[in-house]
């Protein structure tokens, strides 16, 4: 479900064009073998992560099929990608580090595939005609390791934890635990069959497809997401869980669920998560997914992540704010979804903005007190040299994209007034419902419905390195 990239179609035209090498003549031998057209790009086009996702094809479904042995650490897994095809495929790459790969068939038969880095490229037997849904099927095996590269992301992925395994993959972790199409802008249906020693629980995205089922010692557990979603908020999260479920007062189903040593915050999560869903239900309109919740891991992350549907707290107890953070990001992050990185303040700075909504909700502090505060930061402090509005590869969460990003929100409720303001939170959550959003698009939204050239607002908070007067 990614986007036409008219520009890239139209360069591979003009590059198929300049080599003058039809597409059913054999490839000439030599020293200079031209690139094939027809091998879809190592890259999706985001140019702040040139590898991450792959070109030439959309993923609409994952079907994961995990199996996990917490004290070997080790997992089995076969993935079922259905997608179609964007144009004619010699072959094309899937993200995946790590791990060994066993089989790889695409439509029922072997394909050959190699290994560099982080890219996985399939070849199958013959072309993949554009235009055409294809599936391709992945198994694989060995002993997942988590990203640490990143300058300020820590450890991220798939990480191992004493029972099970704590599974957060902002931004690009997925491809730490299964094989995919790794970047936002294509999002996909999920189905998880994740098998774990028994007394263990599986907690993925979604809601249960069927009760678990236990034979010879080990329990299967199904999930199923059917709502579009990015791969870095596919979780399948391990370990000894207490549960609790129900309904939220709206009727949402809501599970929350809480490590034994963290068994005291259980009902706190439960009862804040009802509460903050069906609050966020009434500001940006109805709740986009199927159910709602969260998990307390014992993994001392010390930071939470809005997996879809489940956002996991790591290794704290998780207080109002950062659970009406979250719960926030299920409108602005997951149900519509940055296109390219580098716009993560839509996500980030709704967030944190939703957290001084939640405060003034609650006759705490108002949002204008929180906005106040940070504008009375030193001309010197870091926040003013970082231009929220583009987030660097290098230092993609930096605090600003999240605090200057929420003060642009409050810098635009007050050009704009609490009506226009509230109704275009709800207007932007309602246009792109499970889909794609971009900066433009907001900005042009805001000055739709304000009927305000709000140009010098926006490039004043968001794109330039100073303090906004
Ligand atoms: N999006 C998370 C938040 O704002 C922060 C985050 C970024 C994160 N990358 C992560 C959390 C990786 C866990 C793992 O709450
Ligand atoms: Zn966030």
């Amino acid at each position: 479900m990614r986007f036409d990239r008219r520009g890239v179609a139209m360069l591979a035209t003009l590059i198929s064009v300049l080599a003058c090498s039809p597409a059913d003549e054999p490839p000439p031998t030599g020293h200079h073998l031209p690139a094939d057209h027809r091998a879809g790009a190592p890259g999706i086009g985001d140019p702040d992560f040139p590898t991450d996702g792959n070109g030439g094809y959309d993923v609409s479904h994952y079907d994961l099929a995990i199996d996990y042995t917490p004290t070997t650490k080790r997992l089995e897994g076969v993935t079922t990608i259905h997608a179609g095809a964007t144009q004619e495929l010699t072959s094309f790459n899937l993200d995946l580090a790590g791990l060994t790969v066993r089989e790889v068939s695409v439509d029922g038969s072997p394909a050959t595939f190699t290994r560099q880095g982080d890219e996985l490229t399939v070849r199958p037997p013959q072309a993949i005609d554009g235009n055409t849904p294809f599936t391709v099927k992945v198994t694989y095996s060995g002993l997942p390791k988590p990203a640490t590269n990143n300058a300020n992301l820590g450890t991220y992925g798939f990480i191992p934890t004493s029972d099970g395994a704590f599974v957060a993959s902002e931004p690009n972790g997925s491809k730490t635990w299964f094989p995919n199409n790794d970047h936002p802008s294509d999002k996909a249906t999920f189905d998880f069959t994740i098998t774990v020693p028994a007394g263990v629980t599986a907690l993925a995205n979604g809601e249960p497809a069927g009760q678990p089922t236990t034979s010879g010692g080990k329990t299967t557990y199904r999930w199923r997401e059917r709502h579009p979603m990015a791969t870095y908020l596919a979780t399948a999260t391990l370990g000894k869980f207490e549960l609790r479920q129900g309904n939220t007062a709206a009727g949402i189903a809501n599970l929350a669920a809480a490590d034994p040593k963290f068994k005291a915050s259980l009902n706190d999560l439960y009862t804040a998560s009802a509460e903050i869903t069906d609050y966020w239900s009434t500001v940006f309109g109805p709740y986009p997914f199927s159910s709602t919740g969260g998990v307390v891991d014992d993994y001392s992350a010390g930071y939470a992540l809005e997996n879809q549907t489940k956002p996991l707290y790591g290794g704290f107890d998780p207080g109002e704010t950062i659970i009406a953070h979250e719960l926030a990001h299920q409108w602005f992050g997951n149900s519509l979804t940055i296109r390219r990185w580098k716009d993560l303040w839509l996500n980030e700075g709704f967030a944190t903005y939703a957290e001084w909504l939640w405060s003034e909700h609650k006759g705490k502090k108002t949002a204008e007190s929180f906005f106040r505060d940070f504008h009375q930061r030193p001309a010197d402090d870091p926040m003013w040299k970082y231009p929220p509005g583009r987030a660097k590869p290098d230092d993609l969460f930096n605090q600003s994209v999240y605090t200057r990003g929420g003060m642009t929100l409050h810098a635009l409720r007050k050009a704009i007034g609490d009506a226009t303001f509230f109704t275009l939170l709800k207007t932007w959550a309602a246009e792109h419902r499970y889909g794609h959003v971009t900066t433009e698009q907001f900005v042009d939204l805001a000055e739709r419905l304000s009927g305000k050239d709000l140009n010098g607002l926006f490039d004043a908070w968001l794109f330039q390195p100073r303090r906004p007067a």
